[in-house]
């Protein structure tokens, strides 16, 4: 898959909710029932990180919650591709962009959201046919004021800002042209997960699927 086609679907990925819900999942057990709470929240996109011996499990059981668009996170090889890929995830996002891992991604026609932090790190992608990426760490590379100065000199990029977002500044990059969606994990934090309390997930997804850029 040529990076422009991948970009097509990354896009209209993005484009299904404010927000995609970046999930740690430590039992697969759970995972059925968070990607409910979440996907009847209004919040369909999910990413699982590739950080937990579960993950690939429980991209497996959240492929199977009607509506859901499973995707995994933290992509940093092309065997994470391949697993990903086998456990039925439609798409995956990266904290960067090797040369492997795209030609991977390429090759196994895996839509990939690849990362950037900097202006040469994102001219690089460009260059390469990737119009959507992810801004990451996002707060910690400047947050949505060094997102917004990307824009000027590249307007042609779309991107999804994730790492140290939460609802206290969701908004400031939600507000901006280049932002097509923003990647967090507060909407399924740790202790309402190991505590099972799916109404209080499901409550959440509800706020933050009525944000909007
Ligand atoms: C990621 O995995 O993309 C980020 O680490 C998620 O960042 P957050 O936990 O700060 O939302």
């Amino acid at each position: 898959m040529i990076p422009q086609d991948g970009c097509r679907e990354t896009s209209r990925i993005c484009q299904l909710a404010p927000v995609i819900s970046v999930l740690t999942i430590n039992s697969s057990e759970q995972a059925g029932r968070l990607a409910s709470a979440l996907v009847n929240g209004g919040l369909p996109v999910l990413e699982v990180t590739l950080r937990t011996s579960a993950a690939l499990d429980a991209i497996r059981a959240m492929t199977n919650v009607k509506g859901s668009v499973v995707g995994a996170g933290t992509v940093l090889t092309p065997a994470d591709i391949r697993a990903a890929k086998d456990a039925g995830a439609v798409f995956g996002v990266s904290p960067g962009a090797t040369e492997r891992l795209l030609s991977a991604a390429e090759a196994e026609d895996f839509p990939i959201i690849p990362g950037s932090a900097t202006a040469s790190e994102a001219m690089r992608l460009l260059e390469r046919g990737y119009t959507v990426q992810k801004f990451f760490p996002a707060e910690a590379s400047g947050g949505a004021a060094a997102l917004k100065a990307l824009a000027a000199p590249l307007p042609q990029i779309k991107f999804c800002p994730t790492g140290g977002i939460n609802m206290d500044n969701v908004g400031d990059y939600l507000n901006l042209e280049n932002t097509i969606c923003v990647g967090g994990s507060w909407v399924a934090p740790d202790a309402l997960m190991s505590e099972g309390r799916w109404n209080d997930i499901n409550a959440l997804a509800q706020k933050t699927a009525s944000l909007r850029n």
